[in-house]
């Protein structure tokens, strides 16, 4: 709205002035003339003239100028001001405790969830992940299964149920505690246009060079980042889009480690690149995972056959939960999915 009311100002300011200026200087320079043609004026006032009215009205173009600058400026102050009007939708409780992780065990019981109230995302879902151990949450596109990281990080407020860490209740305690005690490596990573070094740093503001080196190395990026021209000096462009997806991923995956936080969660950090990358990953992933408590979303069964717990969710229900050869045996949604994904597989590997 600000921004073009400004944009109509500024039309009628430029256009208003640029006219007043062009119709006086022909006036004056043509009165000018007649008096030089006349005789009563000599060729040296006639350039005289001329410079006065130059000295005149470059000031007066300046003062335009700094208008301009001004109502732009007004402009997004403006915007800023509405930023900082929006009030978060989740709050702390007053006084709320630190999240003390000594225990990471988490625990979703019968948490409902809706974003819009005639649209319900979640229904009963319960399942627990026990200290150091490994769940993995499968299921369709659109069955909430990103809805549930966002939960677990309270981005939002429940509807229904409760999730507890260490057996605390995550309402209970300030997000920033929790969202310390988090390390999320997301489905999309975001990128600041800033080195390698500083965007990995991103996990840990405080770390040490040493330290940030150490997370690469651990993420696996030792062996792309020595292609660089400059190494882990080089600039990763707007939002990483010098770096592939694996890249970018590994860069996440290195903030992570650099937090050092005591639940990991990983939303389909590998869906989206090619086996080769994965393996790269799910490699680094490992690592990483070892003594953490650790949620993974996969789409790629391939990946999760290793989870001490696999959660099969279906339009914001738990439909089933167990392990892989468990779930196999019990021929449902799972094994379903599992023989769907092998078929695709084999056709791929044919063609
Ligand atoms: N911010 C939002 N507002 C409204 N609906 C949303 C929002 N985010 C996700 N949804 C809806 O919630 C459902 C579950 O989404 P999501 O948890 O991202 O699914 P998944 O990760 O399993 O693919 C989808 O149908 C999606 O359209
Ligand atoms: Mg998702």
């Amino acid at each position: 709205m600000a921004r073009r009311k400004n944009r109509l100002s500024l039309f009628s300011l430029n256009g208003g002035q640029a006219l007043i200026i062009a119709l006086a200087m022909t006036g004056m320079m043509w009165l000018a003339a007649h008096r030089v043609a006349a005789g009563t004026m000599t060729i040296g006032d006639f350039v005289l003239i001329n410079a006065f009215m130059i000295q005149l009205f470059l000031p007066l173009n300046f003062l335009g100028f700094v208008y301009r600058e001004i109502k732009g400026s007004m402009a997004n102050i403006e915007k800023m001001l509405q930023l900082l009007d929006v009030r978060p939708s989740v709050n702390d409780k007053p006084q709320a405790p630190e999240l003390q992780p000594n225990e990471a065990s988490i625990a979703f019981r019968d948490v409902s969830f809706h974003y819009r109230p005639d649209r319900e995302i979640l229904r009963g879902v319960s399942f627990t992940i026990d200290s150091g151990e490994k769940v993995a949450v499968v299921g369709a596109s659109g069955a909430g299964k990103s809805t549930l990281v966002k939960l677990l990080f309270r981005f939002y407020d429940l509807s229904g149920g409760s999730i507890t860490i260490g057996g605390v209740d995550i309402s209970e305690v300030s997000k920033h505690s929790l969202r310390r005690a988090i390390g999320i490596v997301p489905q999309d990573t975001v990128l600041f246009n800033d080195t390698v070094l500083e965007n990995v740093r991103y996990g840990d503001p405080e770390a040490s060079d040493t330290e940030v080196l150490e997370a690469i190395r651990l993420a696996h990026l030792n062996g792309f980042i020595s292609q660089l021209p400059d190494g882990h000096q080089t600039m990763v462009g707007e939002r990483g889009l010098k770096l592939s997806g694996g890249e970018k991923q590994r860069v996440a995956i290195a903030r992570t480690i650099l937090k050092r936080s005591p639940i990991l969660v990983f939303d389909e950090a590998t869906s989206s690149l090619d086996s080769k990358s994965e393996q790269a990953i799910l490699k680094a992933l490992k690592e990483v995972a070892k003594g953490h408590t650790s949620l993974v979303i996969a789409h790629r069964l391939s990946t999760i056959i290793d989870a001490d717990k696999i959660v099969v969710l279906d339009q914001g229900q738990v439909v089933e939960q167990g392990t892989h050869d468990q779930l196999l045996a019990q021929r449902g949604h799972y094994a379903e999915l599992w023989y769907t994904q092998q078929k695709e597989q084999q056709k791929a590997i044919a063609s």
